[in-house]
């Protein structure tokens, strides 16, 4: 079969892979556990269920416009006022199917063949894929020290005449690092020196652990936001548990924000208006739900970093807040794909391996799931790799043999 050059250099999203994987094994009656997923447990806000169900009782779904409808396009202005301090305007936003779409567009508006997009190691899964489907080339920066943030001077290190532009995502997924303010100060002092975009991924800003308070990039800008070179990515699917309503947006100057809709216009039409409007409803209402999954998420990680710190070798850095772990394993196997699948196979625990954010030898632990779940996980995988552990464990009716050397 003849695909084109660019269908042939993608490769398939390895942790929506993983998710088929799991629901086959599921399906099966295994008694499989996901510790490798990036959506929370909880339900989406009440009233965005009820929005929903009222425009679609009405049996009028019709197209919406490419961009976005006018009173979601509101609700993110005031988001944006809320917890960025910055004032926008309908026309400084765009509404994609999901932060991952609006990424998708933006960079597709920006990015010419030959370009080269720079983001710190380890990154969320989709950048390189993304930045290699515009036939751009990604720019990955892996810190000098082997650590989980790379330096400012790393990144500066990484512009070439070819760099178009910089993407951050903090607090980070997989590492569930939040980049210091210096950093962020200094990353968006370099772009709008070097006249680079700078596109913020801030998909999980508001789930972030130990009193911390997001970030906003805009407070470090020297230029009005309508000539900006800075995009921010932001949307539902995390912080509202709202991930199968496809709904993400940017922020960014309308020169940008008007080429992106073109963009979607062509490609999807505009997002779901029933998803929209449950969205905009969500936005504005309670609130509760937000820090309530918060806080589910921190007591996990505590969770997650005690029962791992009982295991001699794992190393792991404390998250600073987003779903996930990423600890080192490389004690075990420094081949991530490998140990990941020797888990699943032996100890019926999904885990995401590393080097699928770049970075091998680490594996990503989710801490979406319920505190039994990860109990229960991490207890497989202890038993799995100590070398020294019984012969068997028994997980409900099964009894999981060690069967290998
Ligand atoms: C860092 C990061 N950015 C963007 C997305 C995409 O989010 P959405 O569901 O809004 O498309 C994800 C989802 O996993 C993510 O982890």
């Amino acid at each position: 079969m003849s695909l084109s050059h660019i269908a042939r250099s993608i490769g398939e999203s390895a942790t929506l892979k993983l998710n088929a994987l799991f629901a086959e094994l599921k399906g099966r009656g295994e008694p499989v556990i996901h510790l490798g997923g990036g959506e929370p447990k909880s339900k989406c806000p009440q009233s965005a269920i009820d929005e929903a169900t009222k425009l679609l009782t009405t049996g009028e779904v019709r197209y919406a416009p490419a961009s976005g409808l006018k009173p979601l396009k509101e609700a993110v202005v005031r988001y944006t006022e809320q917890f960025y301090g910055t004032i926008a305007e309908p026309k400084n936003v765009i509404i994609s199917g999901g932060a991952k779409q609006a990424i998708m567009v933006c960079l597709q508006a920006i990015l010419d063949p030959g370009d080269e997009v720079v983001f710190p190691v380890p990154y969320w899964v989709s950048y390189p894929e993304m930045v290699t489907l515009c036939g751009a080339k990604p720019i990955p920066v892996r810190a000098k020290d082997g650590g989980l943030r790379p330096a400012i001077s790393e990144i500066e290190s990484a512009i070439t005449k070819k760099t178009k532009a910089i993407l951050i995502n903090s607090p980070n997924n997989p590492s569930g690092v939040m980049y210091s303010e210096e950093f962020i100060a200094g990353v968006v002092e370099l772009c709008e020196s070097r006249d680079l975009y700078l596109l913020m991924d801030d998909i999980y800003h508001r789930l972030i652990f130990d009193d911390r308070k997001p970030i906003s990039c805009y407070q470090f800008s020297k230029v009005a936001l309508n000539d900006s070179k800075l995009v921010v990515i932001n949307g539902v699917s995390k912080q509202y548990a709202m991930t199968g309503f496809r709904i993400g947006w940017a922020v960014g100057n309308p020169d940008l924000i008007k080429a992106m809709g073109n963009i979607q216009g062509h490609q999807t039409s505009g997002t779901s208006p029933v998803m929209q409007q449950s969205v905009r409803a969500a936005l504005d209402g309670d609130q509760h739900c937000v820090g309530e999954l918060c806080r589910s998420l921190e007591s996990n990680r505590n969770l997650i970093i005690g029962l791992l710190g009982e295991i001699d070798g794992v190393k792991l850095s404390r998250p600073d807040g987003t779903f996930y772990c990423f600890a080192d394993f490389s004690a075990f196997d420094t081949d991530s794909t490998a140990l990941s699948s020797f888990l699943l196979k032996k100890a019926l625990v999904v885990t995401v391996p590393g080097v699928e954010f770049g970075m091998d030898g680490y594996l990503r632990i989710s801490t979406c799931g319920s505190p039994e779940d990860i109990r229960e996980g991490i207890r497989r995988m202890r038993w799995a790799l100590d070398d020294d552990g019984p012969g068997s464990l028994q997980v409900g009716n099964k009894t999981l043999l060690r069967d290998w050397k």
